[in-house]
């Protein structure tokens, strides 16, 4: 509402100003705020890079944009700021809005901004290129599940990362994927083949994921992933390889894939490690009622080194989800929530902490997640059901990726135990809050 009435302020305020023209006015916002989507191969379905391609498109980016449908950006503005937050401005938002009430025209050439260069697709400048050595072969049809397909990534040294960014061979079918880290003696996926695919179960899987880490992510809206904050980076040991986990969706014909993920490289040693936790907190023990429209389940961690700094939140949920806030218990006692968001599928976006959070030892993170199982969401595949965890997207997950950054010799092990009502048995509902704080009343 508040919005609202400050673009009508703003709106005729630019109305006595000059009339904006696209050259001069929109297209450095579209720079800015859309092009990373918005361009040939890319995930928008129309690129908007000049005004031949814009034009068609004002009234429909004018109603976009008012809606704040676009950009894609779905934190509560009330609680943290984000280094990468998408929104426009307030003056932003009125420039369109006047561009296309004055018949969105199209100004002198000569006002335009150089175009951004957009490199090979890459978002970032890549020093390594890592890419599955086969197709993956997508079936037409049915579920398909998580595939682990190892790679060998021939590091002949330790190597400290600044930013990843991975890119889909085939988008239509690549739901979401992940680049890991598997250290040298690792057990995990010891038996594989490289280049082969395995599903969770197989005899190649082998042992736990000890020692793993985060590399890289991919899914729709994300982008490329930096973990330079203040001079940190991400470390891979000498002799890893790379694992890509993979999510498949099939589209009613064959198809193939081969991903790759791209790295740069630190030009010096850093000052911090950037570590990513593997899906924690989580609540592993989650139970969803059949028809519940707002379902809660909470889980938690507690942090158990020195001196790490919280910089990075990604949400994980699937079709059932719909709102996420974390809350931090620091040793004192003293608690903030520090993010609060709308969940949407189709999104999954990250969120950077524009200003790194210390979370002394001993600090817990606890998440509170709702869903709606009930007939009125229509994404829900079946309100009728009861719903557990599990990998698939009619199953549901509550499970945040968080980014640290911490000293480069800590026991990555160490950094996050699982607490609270994460350890709860499962019941028929929740964990909810109030359930756990039941239990410390007794
Ligand atoms: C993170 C990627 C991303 C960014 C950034 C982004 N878009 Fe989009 N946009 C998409 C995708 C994907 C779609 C199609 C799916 C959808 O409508 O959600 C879309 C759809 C649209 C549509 C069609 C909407 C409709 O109602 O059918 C418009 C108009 C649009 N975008 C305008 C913009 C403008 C203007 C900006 C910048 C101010 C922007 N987008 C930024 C990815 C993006």
């Amino acid at each position: 509402m508040l919005r609202a009435s400050a673009v009508g302020l703003l709106m005729s305020v630019a109305a006595l100003a000059a009339t904006p023209t696209f050259n001069k006015d929109v297209l450095p916002i579209l720079q800015k705020h859309c092009q990373g989507c918005h361009r040939p191969g890319e995930i928008a379905p129309m690129s908007l890079l000049n005004y031949a391609e814009a034009r068609p498109w004002a009234k429909a980016m004018k109603a976009a944009v008012i809606a704040e449908k676009m950009p894609p950006w779905f934190a509560d503005p009330k609680y943290g700021h984000f280094a990468n937050d998408r929104r426009l401005s307030t003056e932003e938002l009125a420039t369109i809005t006047a561009w296309v009430d004055a018949g969105a025209p199209e100004g002198n050439l000569k006002d335009a901004p150089l175009p951004i260069q957009f490199q090979d697709g890459w978002n970032i400048k890549p020093d390594m290129i890592i890419e599955m050595p086969k197709d993956f072969q997508v079936k037409a049809t049915g579920t398909i599940n998580y595939q682990n397909i190892l790679v060998k990534a021939h590091f002949d040294e330790d190597k400290w990362v600044v930013a990843a960014e991975m890119r889909p061979g085939n988008a239509k079918v690549v739901h979401h994927m992940r680049a890991i880290v598997r250290p040298p003696g690792s057990t995990w996926l010891a038996k594989a083949v490289p280049g082969e695919a395995y599903e969770e179960g197989s005899e190649a899987m082998g042992g736990a994921k000890d020692g793993t880490d985060l590399l890289g992510k991919y899914n729709p809206g994300l982008g490329a992933q930096s973990f330079d904050v203040d001079g940190s980076a991400k470390f891979i040991p000498k002799g890893s390889d790379i694992v890509f986990n993979i999510h498949y969706t099939s589209i009613g014909t064959p198809q193939t894939d081969r991903s790759k993920v791209g790295l740069v490289f630190a030009k010096a040693p850093p000052k911090k490690r950037y570590w990513m936790s593997p899906g924690t907190p989580a609540a592993f023990n989650l139970v969803i009622p059949a028809g519940d429209s707002n379902a809660e389940v909470v889980s938690e961690v507690t942090v158990g080194v020195d001196d790490a700094k919280l910089v990075y939140i990604q949400p994980h949920m699937h079709l059932r989800g719909k709102d996420y806030e974390v809350r931090v218990t620091y040793p004192s006692g003293e608690a903030e929530t520090i993010f609060k968001g709308k969940w949407n599928f189709d999104w999954q976006v990250g969120y950077q902490l524009a200003k790194p959070l210390a979370v002394p030892k001993g600090t817990r993170i606890l998440t509170i997640a709702h869903y709606d199982n009930s007939a009125n969401n229509k994404f829900n595949p079946d309100p009728g059901k009861t719903i557990l965890w599990g990998d698939q997207n009619w199953d549901e997950m509550q499970s945040g990726f968080l980014g640290l950054v911490f000293d480069v010799n800590t026991d990555v092990s160490k950094v996050f135990k699982s607490s609270g009502p994460s350890l709860m048995p499962r019941g028929t509902s929740g964990p909810t809050l109030a359930a756990y704080e039941a239990t410390l009343k007794k």
